[in-house]
């Protein structure tokens, strides 16, 4: 039965603005019944909101920046007194807080201790396409894979996770993932800058449980009636379940990322206060920008600024997003859900904090493309961009290095996606010919696109040559993502003749082993 419902579901997923036509009345009560998921109300706050350790780096004789990475499985307490088989990075579930400075050289070691092959991106990173750890560098169990690159590029709130095609929902999903902060010491003073303390990591995910409290799988692909991939009734922030912040200064930075498989989150304050967004994805935002709430799709981040006064509580919620889609997929993709995620509780005595920068150093605008530069269309639709799925043997686009690009994407069915681009910062120009709003003004590399919208963006891509070895992008809902909805593309040297790109090197293995 569901099997049919969702083809049927899917079906009409390609009709611009549809309401599917289900089978019968009840099944739709069943449908619109069971795809409403909330939290409110069921959870007490009293677990201390962990914080992800910092990732031990030690300065090899050559300068470069060394971090032991391993990959493994164990055993966390994600649902009090259970617990769950688990994934995670140096630890049973998450990984450390990787800080790099711009301009130190960067080299992870990357240990797979896991029973499947896999890879690590560092997403929001530029980078030389053989290190970037998309599908193409895959870790065997029991390898280790060393890149090593340069980092240049603003301050931001980077993230790592696993990339290998056609898994990467279940391995983001059991627990590998981490974030990794680029500093550049441009806002030094100006912003809360105590790890932990004022300046808060936040990898916001939603998760199912068995009875027992194990990660719930079942629906990781398009099970029940989901559209957009997995979407949890429970959620975790930093892997703590009804997690409790205590704050001790008057104003608090969170570097929330959305490390969830599809859902998409509308954030809040509990009673509607306002607070600024101070960064984007890939770097600052040139001024605070006040706002009452901020949608985040997957593999996006933003930075605030929350203010509190002192002994209060307030909540960091997550209201019904606004999806843009129609009523039925905007149910089936959570539109109509709602969570309590994080309980902010202020001290009685608050210490200041930095005031509110009326600017911030925020990275220089993108250049405008060359003069005539072509613009690229990518048209989504179910789980294809142009009407193909991802082909590791297949070049999607050969890009010439040196200017920045204007690429149109153009959400042409009536489901939620979003869309990444590896090695690159781009501005959203417009959105359905419009120019976001304030807080959208930043670098960013991970943008929603809302069903049946056309987004354009300003592309700017790192400065490594890679005709070998491809970049990806894709929709980062990851069911979608694994599906298929993935294209590739290589960066030349100005004037290279496209047919002379060689087919990547597929299913690369670059991990050796060693024990
Ligand atoms: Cu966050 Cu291609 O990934
Ligand atoms: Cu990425
Ligand atoms: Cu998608």
């Amino acid at each position: 039965m569901t099997g049919i419902s969702r083809r049927a579901l899917l079906r009409g997923a390609g009709v611009a603005g549809a309401v599917v036509a289900l089978p019968a009345a009840g099944m739709a009560g069943y449908v619109w019944t069971t795809a409403h998921r909330s939290n409110v109300g069921k959870v007490s706050f009293d677990r201390p909101l962990a914080i992800p350790p910092l990732a031990r780096s030690v300065r090899d004789a050559y300068g470069r920046l060394g971090v032991d990475l391993r990959l493994q499985t164990g055993q966390t307490e994600l649902l009090p007194g259970k617990q769950a088989d688990t994934w995670g990075v140096n630890g049973s579930y998450l990984g450390p807080t990787i800080r790099v400075s711009r301009g130190d050289t960067l080299a992870p070691v990357v240990r797979n201790d896991l029973p499947e092959a896999t890879t690590l991106h560092w997403h929001g990173m530029e980078l030389p396409a053989e290190f970037d750890g998309g599908p193409h560098q895959m870790i065997r169990p029991g390898a280790v894979w060393e890149p090593v690159w340069r980092v240049d590029q603003p301050a931001a709130t980077l993230w790592y996770h696993p990339h290998p095609h056609g898994r990467t929902k279940e391995h983001v999903y059991r627990g590998v993932a981490g974030l990794l902060y680029v500093d550049d010491g441009a806002a030094a003073g100006l912003l809360p800058e105590e790890y932990g303390v004022d300046d808060i990591p936040i990898v916001v995910q939603d998760k199912n449980f068995t009875a027992g409290g194990q990660l719930d799988q079942a629906d990781i692909g398009f099970g029940g009636f989901s559209v957009t991939g997995l979407l949890g009734d429970e959620i975790l922030v930093n892997g703590v379940w009804g997690p409790v912040l205590d704050v001790r200064t008057e104003r608090v930075r969170l570097r929330v990322l959305n490390a969830s498989n599809a859902r998409i989150y509308d954030f809040v304050l509990g009673d509607g206060r306002d607070f600024h967004v101070v960064a984007g994805d890939n770097g600052l935002l040139p001024a605070p920008v006040p706002v009452d709430q901020l949608r985040l799709s997957p593999g996006e981040r933003a930075e605030l600024l929350v203010e509190l006064r002192p002994g209060e509580r307030v909540r960091l919620r997550s209201r019904t997003p606004d999806l843009g889609a129609n009523l039925l997929f905007d149910r089936l993709a959570g539109g109509d859900d709602e969570f309590d995620i994080l309980e902010l509780r202020a001290a009685r005595e608050l210490r200041p904090a930095p005031p509110l920068p009326a600017s911030l150093p925020a990275p220089s605008r993108l250049p405008q493309p060359a003069a005539g530069r072509a613009q690229r269309d990518f048209v989504f639709g179910d789980f294809h961009i142009n009407e193909k799925v991802m082909d590791a043997a297949r070049i999607d686009a050969v890009i010439p290095l040196g200017s920045a690009e204007i690429w149109r994407l153009r959400n042409d069915v009536g489901l939620p996606h979003n869309f990444h681009v590896h090695n690159a910062a781009f501005e959203v120009l417009t959105i359905d010919g419009r120019p976001p709003g304030p807080a959208w003004r930043g670098r960013k590399d991970t943008v929603y696109v809302p069903p049946n919208a056309e987004v354009r963006l300003l592309v700017q891509f790192g400065p490594y040559p890679s005709p070998k070895w491809p970049f990806m992008f894709h929709c980062h809902l990851l069911a979608h993502e694994d599906a298929g909805m993935m294209g590739q593309f290589v960066l030349v040297e100005p004037g290279t003749d496209p047919a002379e790109v060689a087919p990547p090197v597929t299913a690369g293995d670059n991990g050796h082993h060693h024990d």
